[in-house]
């Protein structure tokens, strides 16, 4: 695997490998990899020739309370595992190379941004989609591979492709999770051992909404009894929705393909986690 961290480098080894004719995939990742980026990589490589991945911690998705400098960072053990999992070019730049000044334009996806998370992070989604594209503007992939996990973030940036004409394939992939059902994510480092004990509620409570739905439940009722059942594991709900998969607006019983989404703070972490189902 070759690692470059700048963008001279970066234009050079692609317009190398695009001369070969071969397809292009692109991971974007924050680093502090698991076994759901891994996923990712090995999707990537079933769609394309040659996998690109990029590791970088993007400020503009940060809000001013949240912890960015903390952010973990294994850039070693990340790499050893983008070797082992078949990606062929790391691409590390840095805060000037993906914001030089004066740095004044921003990608803002509306709507969409504005439910769940958007609500929660003001502005998050700005430093996503902005961050993303210029990372396909630079890198030019066949195809952009995200996780389900952020499912919101998922559909911005679909959002986003479509509105904007870029000719690129965005897929998404699976949550991985631990044997108890617990999504992988960076975040569940905060967790103490007590608390990763209780955090496969957030699953499980997803779990039991999605066969209440099946079942014909209201959804109000539903949504207080997943709240309640978060609280009394120790959990506090930030968000438990019940929404369509195309716009992401709160579902009527009448919507067939639905997502739900919960956000919930336990200690230190923020664990977010999705269902996707449609009605029978
Ligand atoms: P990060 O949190 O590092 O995630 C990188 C990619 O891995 C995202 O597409 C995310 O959805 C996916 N991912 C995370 N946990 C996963 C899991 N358990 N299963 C499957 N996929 C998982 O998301 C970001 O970084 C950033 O917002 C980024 C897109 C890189 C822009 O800065």
């Amino acid at each position: 695997m070759q690692v470059v961290d700048n963008l001279n480098d970066l234009r050079d080894k692609l317009s190398q490998v695009r001369a070969q004719g071969k397809r292009i995939a692109f991971v974007p990742t924050m680093g502090n990899l698991h076994q759901g980026h891994l996923s990712l990589i090995k999707k990537a490589k079933q769609h394309a020739d040659f996998v690109v991945a990029s590791i970088f911690i993007n400020p503009t998705q940060f809000g001013e309370s949240e912890d960015i400098d903390n952010y973990p960072k294994t850039l070693e053990e990340d790499k050893k595992h983008l070797i082992e999992d078949g990606c062929q070019l790391l691409y590390l730049p840095n805060k000037q190379i993906m914001y030089p000044q004066p740095d004044l334009t921003r990608v803002q996806v509306n709507h969409i941004t504005t439910l769940h998370c958007g609500a929660s992070r003001p502005g998050h989604f700005v430093g996503v989609a902005t961050v993303v594209l210029k990372f396909f503007n630079q890198v030019q992939p066949d195809v952009a591979v995200f996780g389900l996990k952020d499912f919101q973030q998922f559909r911005v940036i679909e959002m986003m492709a479509e509105n904007l004409f870029l000719p690129i394939e965005i897929i998404g992939v699976d949550t991985g999770r631990a044997e108890d059902g617990l999504a992988y994510s960076s975040r569940n480092n905060y967790l103490t051992a007590a608390e990763r004990e209780t955090a496969p509620t957030l699953y499980a409570t997803l779990q039991k909404a999605a066969a209440q739905i099946q079942q014909g439940d209201s959804f109000d009722q539903i949504i207080r009894q997943a709240k309640e059942a978060l609280h009394q594991a120790g959990m506090t709900p930030d968000y438990f929705n019940i929404s369509r998969q195309l716009d992401l607006e709160p579902a009527s019983e009448e919507d067939s393909k639905l997502v739900i989404l919960a956000a919930a703070f336990l200690g230190k972490a923020r664990l977010i986690d999705n269902i996707c189902l449609t009605r029978s």
